[in-house]
Formats: C-alpha cells, structure tokens, sequence
C-alpha cells in the first residue's frame, strides 16, 4: 500500500466535523486514538493520517506540501490567499463573513463625512470587500471579542463571522452587509496532487459520495 496522506484538520468542532466526514469513507480514527494529545493521528485502515492543528495554520501545511490535503473554512482561507487547489465545499461549519454595527449606527456612510473605523480579525477580507465598493475605512485588527469594539466606541463598525447571530444580538448590534457565505473546504497541494493523482482522485470520489448520500449532514 502507498504511505498514507496526511491531511490537516483544524483543531475544534470543525476537526470533529471533519473527522465524521472521514468516519463515513471508512477511515475514522482508531478509538484509542480519539482523546488522544498525539500530533500524528493515524486513521484506522492506514490510509490516512490527521495533523490536528491551528485552523489559519492548515493553509500553511498544504501549501508547502507536508500535508497532502487540508480542511478550512473558507473564511481563513481568503484570509490567507493560499496556494492551494480549493475542489470541494464540504458543507459544514456555514457561516457568514458580515458587516456588523450597533443598532441605528448609519451604514454605509457616516454623517460630516467621517472615515469610519472598521474593527476585525480579518483585516484582508475587510480591506478588499471596501475596496471594491469604493468606502474609504480605517481598519483595526482585533484578535477576537471583535463585538466589543464598537460597544466601547473604539470602532463605528466590525466585519466578522456570524454563525447563530447570538452574540450580536446579546451586544445591540446588527447585519447590515454580508461579505461571503463561508463553509468548510477541502483543499489539495498542488504538487502532491499531481505525484498522487490517483489517491487524491479516489479521496475526493469518496468524499463526493459521502456527501450526496447523506444530504442532511450537509447542513449540521
Ligand atoms: C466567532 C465570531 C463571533 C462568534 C459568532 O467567535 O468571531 O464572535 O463566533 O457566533 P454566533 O453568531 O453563533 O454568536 P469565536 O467563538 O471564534 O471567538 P472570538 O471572537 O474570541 O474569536
């Protein structure tokens, strides 16, 4: 049998997701293996072994090559503008990247035409979508609790993924733009994609098939 192709996984929900995905093709992770704090996760039937990692990371492993295929949200994915074949939208972990400000805050102009200041974790995503609508923004990176930002004044608006609109809703503020629609992505090196042609075309018929067979898992 050939080596085994590893693919990286983001390490959380979407990993378990992922994980589940791979269960279905017959190549879940052995039992023993899943509490385990191992880095190098092989799948049951040796076909495959996971790299758990961080999800902006995983563009990074199949991009060089180490890791045949990954799985990211699209979200990081344009963050990252990898490299890397993009062929399949796996469904799970739907999202949308968003537009957010507090209720009544005036969108997409602001009154004594003052620059408005964007707050965001996904300062490339926010720069081209303003861009391309010709709003002039100042964008301040934020690592996480993006919400706050505004609450506190230090931002008019924030971009920022927006998945049961919880958190929004709990801090007063609301969509008023959607960037893109975000999902879990399989993606390919490029090169260990044409030196394992074969494996990575059956990885992806039997992904393919996993997912037109079992349509509301493409929803979870
Ligand atoms: C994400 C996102 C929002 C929240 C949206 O944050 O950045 O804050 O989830 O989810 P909801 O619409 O279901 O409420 P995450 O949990 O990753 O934490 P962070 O903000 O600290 O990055």
């Amino acid at each position: 049998m050939s080596a085994p192709m590893r693919i990286a996984l983001p390490k959380g929900r979407m990993m378990e997701q992922a994980l589940e995905l791979w269960e279905r093709i017959g190549s879940g992770i052995a039992t023993e293996h899943s509490n385990s704090r191992r880095l190098i996760l092989p799948s049951r039937d040796g076909r495959f072994e996971f790299l758990p990692v961080k999800p902006s990371d995983v563009p990074t492993y199949v991009e060089a090559g180490v890791a045949d295929a990954g799985v990211v949200g699209l979200d990081v994915l344009l963050e990252r503008q990898a490299d890397v074949l993009q062929p399949l939208d796996l469904g799970f972990a739907c999202c949308r990247m968003a537009v957010a400000t507090p209720e009544g805050q005036p969108y997409p102009e602001l009154p004594g035409a003052v620059t408005p200041r964007v707050a965001t974790k996904y300062v490339a995503a926010a720069r081209r979508f303003f861009a391309e609508r010709g709003i002039q923004v100042e964008i301040i990176r934020i690592s996480g609790s993006v919400e706050l930002a505004p609450l506190l004044g230090l931002s008019h608006w924030i971009v920022d993924l927006v998945e049961t609109g919880r958190t929004l809703k709990e801090n007063g503020l609301v969509v008023v733009d959607t960037v893109f629609a975000s999902s879990a992505r399989l993606i390919l090196n490029r090169a260990r994609h044409k030196l394992r042609l074969e494996d990575h075309q059956r990885l992806l018929a039997d992904l393919e098939g996993a997912l037109a067979h079992t349509p509301a898992a493409r929803d979870s």
